[in-house]
């Protein structure tokens, strides 16, 4: 198998700088070299490159749409080119305003195919809101909602068809912050939520167990892993740290079932913000997890 890194050294989408050297402290943190000791062939594209952050307030609703856009438009297109080369890419984000870019991509790849989508979306925040509702302008709260088909014309066709996917397609996991507005529109869209509450009394093994319900042999899955999904204590580099989030333990078994069924296809680490670190620990844990997400075990498995 080969997987493509592609690297979104921005920002753009969120309220603090950083995430922009997110795909510089993946690959110190040795990504490339620890997927190839696990059998795969990486191909790392580098990065792209896009407009600068601006770091404007917002305009009707939206901090730096034209420059989200751009920087959308670019990602589509790496993602949708390995994609068509049979390949498993990877974005190294950036912040997860890039996740429509992506997920777009993988949703026009998914048409061509003829295949299924199912988009497990790990995070502790919906990233749900809309122009009206978001309290901040941050780009990177609203990507779910865009895909499916709620925002800026600009934004909603990149991938040529609106919407690009349905709530319908989408699990989350680990949520814990939502905003009050955000709340109703995700109950009156439909989105399958498993939050930490239902963490707590069920177990991210049931959670992992119905989210990864009804997958079949034609069924591609995107991961979109937002590193703030894991607990602060051992994922302190995000902009958006919320408390009480899954603990390594939780996390690895999230990740080790999300390898068993073996269809996942395509892959977003988004939101690791080396200027809020320690020592690089963040991006060791999200490579260490990324790890588990492609098969590795501690005994032989089946
Ligand atoms: N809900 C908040 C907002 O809209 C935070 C979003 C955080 N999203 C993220 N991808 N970290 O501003
Ligand atoms: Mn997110
Ligand atoms: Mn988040
Ligand atoms: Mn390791």
């Amino acid at each position: 198998k080969t997987v493509s890194l592609i690297g979104a050294p921005t920002d753009i989408g969120a309220g603090a700088r950083g995430a922009s050297m997110g795909p510089e402290a993946l690959r110190v943190a040795n990504i490339g070299p620890i997927l190839e000791s696990h059998g795969l062939t990486v191909l790392d594209r580098g990065n792209l490159s896009g407009p600068a952050n601006p770091w404007q307030p917002p305009v009707e609703g939206y901090r730096h749409l034209p420059e989200v856009v751009t920087w959308n438009r670019l990602v589509h297109e790496a993602v949708y080119a390995e994609l068509s080369q049979g390949h498993l890419p990877i974005l190294l984000g950036g912040d997860h305003c890039l996740g429509l870019g992506s997920i777009s991509a993988v949703a026009r790849h998914c048409r061509d195919v003829g295949k299924k989508l199912r988009v497990l979306w790990l995070d502790a925040h919906a990233d749900f809101n809309t122009s009206a509702l978001t309290p901040s302008g941050n780009v990177h709260g609203m990507p779910v909602a865009c895909l499916c088909g709620h925002g800026p014309q600009e934004l909603i066709e990149i991938g040529g068809k609106v919407p690009a996917i349905s709530p319908k397609w989408v699990r989350q996991i680990g949520i814990r912050s939502v905003d009050p507005g955000e709340k109703r529109f995700v109950h009156e869209q439909g989105l399958e939520v498993f939050d930490m509450r239902y963490i707590d009394e069920m177990g991210m093994r049931q959670a992992m167990e119905l989210a990864l319900a009804t997958l079949d042999a034609n069924t591609h899955l995107h991961v979109s892993f937002d590193v703030d999904f894991l607990d602060p204590d051992i994922a302190p580099g995000v902009g958006t740290t919320v408390p009480g989030g899954p603990t390594y333990r939780e996390a690895q078994l999230c990740m080790e079932m999300i390898a068993d069924t073996g269809r996942m296809a395509s892959l977003d680490v988004v939101e690791l913000n080396p200027a809020l670190d320690v020592r690089n620990k963040t991006a060791m844990v999200a490579v260490d997890l990324i790890e588990s997400l492609f098969g590795k075990s501690t005994l032989m498995r089946r």
